[in-house]
């Protein structure tokens, strides 16, 4: 469908660029990406498909942070307009290894970057390597545990590949899977998944991984985790041996850094910072407060901030649902996100958060993972999380990119077991901001714990904690 006009020049002549100027003269970029490079075709064959876009012709000649580390001057020209001007910590000791090839295992902290740090190298890689899928085919696969994190991938593949002939399709549940059969007979370059759908694409025949030569997970200790791990091993065995596989995560339990190590072949392992901890821009804060009581300290918290958007975590579907309606009711502009919600609902009511129309999300843990809202200003654990480690995906919807944030944790007397555990994989304790420390909360914090507020005790007895449960996976994901 498209012709490769993305060929580094070997001749050592000046390429001229779409405009037909000598390369490194660019002009003003609408001339650029206008010029004389015509799409071969000028029609949209499906939906789901992007606009044709056009190609860049020459290769900028530009210098960046970025192609010093080795990133296609082709994908760093589309970097600055997205205010992407210099590499995070993430960026700078994971790009150059996977720009050489090896497998990698990154982590780092919310909101820093790692979309990027695996995805500009996987690009210069795909440039610079191979030739045209074949059809059904995909020359590298994303996988990600939510739609809605699928799609904001897919999103940023395209921006970074804006330009060139790589094209991307995302597939997820609860679209058409009749839309995406007859896409994927072209094949793509990047194919972004929920393993799910995947699953079944492949076995209508509609996908074959064998030409597969990249492999990301993103949050990948969360697909190694049960709710996926069955169609990841599937996926797994249809790749070839011979491909670079990229981890990346804010959290890796040690348990899944073993189940890891069985999918990467001589790893790199970078990490920024201890692995788990929250990011450093959040104010983070624990209010102790009766269950029945959750809902009015709710309200008294979004009054003080209407205008700024806040995501509130709830542990059920039902409970964030009957929570939001509540929330309307008394006057707040509220969307829900959860696994009852249909496709349509889920997708107009991050929009509509995206764009400050809703100033309050309330989801399940179905939105804690991945995404990016930077104008999330406040996150609040109305039910804290009975997983660990998604307490610090969840915190991190905010403070993203350097920015601040504040991350309040509601907690029951029945919930002091949940607070402990994250305390213990944060490896540091959350400041009391609110109520009075529950007995038990209290005797943990004076035993050389983390320091709390000391309030008088609460007279209800601590729930022990329960056994560790895998996260699930969305039902609907
Ligand atoms: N080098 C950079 N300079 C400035 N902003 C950046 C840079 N790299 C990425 N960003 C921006 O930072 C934000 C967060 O990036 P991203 O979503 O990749 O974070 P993440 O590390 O994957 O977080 P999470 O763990 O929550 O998934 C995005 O808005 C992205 O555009
Ligand atoms: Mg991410």
């Amino acid at each position: 469908m498209t012709q490769d006009t993305t060929r580094p020049n070997r001749s050592g002549k000046p390429r001229q660029n779409a405009s037909g100027q000598p390369r490194g003269e660019r002009g003003p970029k609408p001339a650029f990406r206008g010029g004389n490079a015509k799409p071969t075709t000028n029609h949209r064959r499906h939906r789901d498909e992007p606009e044709e876009k056009f190609i860049r012709r020459a290769i900028p000649d530009i210098d960046t942070p970025f192609t010093r580390m080795g990133i296609d001057a082709r994908v760093a020209v589309n970097l600055p307009p997205m205010g992407i001007d210099a590499p995070s910590p993430i960026q700078e000791k994971a790009i150059p290894g996977i720009v050489e090839g090896r497998d990698l295992l990154g982590l780092a902290q919310t909101g820093t970057g790692k979309t990027a740090a695996f995805g500009l190298p996987m690009l210069t890689r795909l440039l610079n390597i191979g030739r045209k899928p074949e059809p059904r085919t995909c020359r590298a696969l994303i996988l990600a545990p939510t739609r809605e994190l699928a799609t904001q991938i897919a999103a940023n593949i395209d921006a970074y590949a804006a330009g060139t002939a790589i094209r991307q399709f995302r597939v997820v549940g609860g679209a058409s899977i009749n839309t995406q059969t007859m896409r994927m007979e072209r094949g793509v370059d990047v194919l972004i998944a929920t393993p799910g759908r995947l699953i079944d694409l492949i076995e209508r025949g509609a996908v074959d991984l064998s030409q597969t030569k990249y492999l990301v997970l993103d949050e990948a200790d969360q697909m190694l985790d049960i709710g996926f791990i069955h169609a990841l091993r599937r996926i797994a065995k249809m790749l070839p041996r011979e491909r670079q596989t990229l981890l990346f995560s804010a959290t890796m339990p040690k348990l899944m850094e073993e189940l890891a190590d069985s999918y990467l072949t001589d790893p790199l392992k970078v990490a920024v910072n201890p692995p788990g901890q929250a990011a450093a821009k959040i104010a983070q804060g624990v209010h102790f407060v009766n269950q029945g009581d959750k809902a009015t300290l709710l309200a008294e918290y979004l009054a003080k901030h209407r205008e700024e958007l806040a995501i509130v975590f709830g542990r059920t579907k039902h409970g964030s649902e009957k929570l939001s309606k509540l929330l309307e009711k008394w006057g707040y502009k509220v969307a829900a996100i959860h696994g009852n919600k249909s496709q349509g609902q889920r997708e107009r009511a991050l929009s509509g958060f995206r764009a400050g129309e809703t100033k309050v999300l309330v989801a399940t843990d179905v939105a804690a993972r991945g995404l990016d809202i930077p104008e999330v200003a406040h996150v609040y654990n109305y039910d804290l999380p009975n997983v660990p480690e998604n307490y610090v995906h969840r915190i991190g919807r905010t403070a993203r990119a350097g920015r601040d944030g504040r991350a309040i944790a509601f907690c029951a007397p029945a919930e002091i077991g949940e607070l402990r555990a994250i305390e213990k994989a944060m490896k540091a304790p959350i400041p009391v901001v609110g109520g009075e420390v529950p007995f038990e909360a209290a005797k943990i914090r004076e035993r050389g714990g983390p320091a709390g507020r000391g309030g008088p005790a609460g007279q209800q007895p601590a729930r022990k904690r329960p056994a560790r449960r895998p996260s699930r996976a969305p039902k609907s994901a």
